[in-house]
């Protein structure tokens, strides 16, 4: 259906830059994948986050905020999550916090925000950053958002750029190739890193736009931005190829022009382009593996208190009690997997 709308807008008007496509694919009011549908984050959905892993990511956090809290002297804390999906991350984070809180849920996807007013009734759901009141005091949270804010895409030519554009060929929408607009290939020239003859970058503007947007909230406190993804040089090995690609049912999913609208679309982030961003606003800024990030917050102090538990009820406890235990340890080492959520980047930008 999306296929058809975008197949005659561009008859009508041309190729379309990538980012523009991308955009439909997944916000068209009518057609996107995260604007229409059902609720996308979650174990029946198309992927799984470490907040739908475990509870105690979203309570790690909240040791974070709580630090941040105290830093700052907020009281109360307010807390601000960006895409926050079915609210997993909130609940367990609203839960484990002993501090008055002011919370706040953003939210393109109607149907999460149904289901965030129910789970997390303590929060304001609302769909836009725009509509948090500001200045804010506390922390904004984004898991697994920003791999999805539309992107160009720049195709390495000699020593110049070309841009990625969608186009028609009969029923079928396919790539070609364009002069490439100035603010991508100042973009892809500051962060593409080394990108081989032919090779793609992703050009992440939007995704800088929204970290802008996200510290002028800001009068204390820090944006936090957890994903997959690496600095422009440990990108340079994914060059070749680019990172665009869909996910569909946990898998990955089809060619990202097959069928707009009925798969996710992401990529890989440039944290050093983020990095840069959040330096020019002003912001102290580091970027940690997650792993790193949540056992500094007090995740593996909690695992081993689990497994502590777990020997005692081995000795003289409850079978099902052990077996529940053992499965909630396995979740949460699941958020410190070395070749999985554990290498995903924890973008930390403090200011005041
Ligand atoms: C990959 S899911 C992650 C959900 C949640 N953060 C988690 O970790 O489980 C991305 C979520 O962000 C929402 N989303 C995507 N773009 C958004 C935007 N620009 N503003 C607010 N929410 C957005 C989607 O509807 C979706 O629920």
């Amino acid at each position: 259906m999306l296929r058809q709308l975008l197949l005659e807008r561009i008859r009508d008007r041309g190729p379309m830059p990538f980012d523009e496509f991308m955009h439909a694919a997944l916000y068209d009011p009518d057609h996107g994948f995260f604007t229409s549908g059902p609720l996308r984050s979650v174990a029946g959905g198309d992927f799984l986050t470490s907040p739908e892993v475990s509870p105690l990511f979203g309570a790690t956090l909240a040791r974070f905020l709580d630090a941040e809290a105290e830093r700052v002297g907020a009281d109360p804390v307010t807390v601000v999550e960006v895409g926050s999906g079915s609210g997993s991350l909130l609940r367990a984070l609203v839960d484990e916090l002993e501090r008055g809180v002011d919370v706040w849920a953003v939210e393109v996807s109607p149907a999460a925000r149904r289901r965030l007013e129910s789970r997390v009734p303590e929060a304001t759901a609302v769909d836009s950053l725009g509509d948090v009141p500001g200045p804010v005091r506390g922390v904004v949270f984004a898991n697994e958002l920003l791999d999805n804010l539309p992107a160009a895409v720049a195709v390495r030519r000699g020593d110049s750029w070309e841009e990625r554009l969608v186009s028609a060929a009969g029923d079928e929408l396919v790539p070609v190739s364009g002069p490439a607009r100035g603010e991508v290939v100042e973009w892809a020239a500051a962060h593409g890193g080394p990108v081989p003859e032919g090779g793609f970058v992703e050009v992440q503007l939007a995704a800088g736009a929204w970290l802008r947007r996200a510290l002028r909230l800001i009068e204390a406190g820090s944006v936090v931005v957890a994903d997959y993804g690496d600095s422009a040089e440990g990108l340079a090995s994914r060059r070749p190829e680019g990172t665009i690609r869909t996910y569909h049912a946990h898998h990955l999913g089809p060619d990202p022009l097959a069928d707009p609208g009925t798969v996710d679309m992401t990529m890989d982030v440039n944290f050093s382009a983020l990095e840069e961003v959040a330096r020019e606003a002003g912001a102290r800024v580091s970027v940690v593996r997650q792993a790193d990030f949540l056992n500094r917050w007090g995740l593996d102090g909690r695992i081993e208190g689990m497994r502590e538990q777990e020997r005692r009820l081995a000795a003289d406890g409850d079978a099902m009690e052990r077996l529940k235990l053992r499965s909630e340890i396995t979740n949460a080492e699941t958020l410190l997997h070395p070749r999985g959520l554990g290498d995903f980047r924890v973008l930390v930008a403090e200011v005041g």
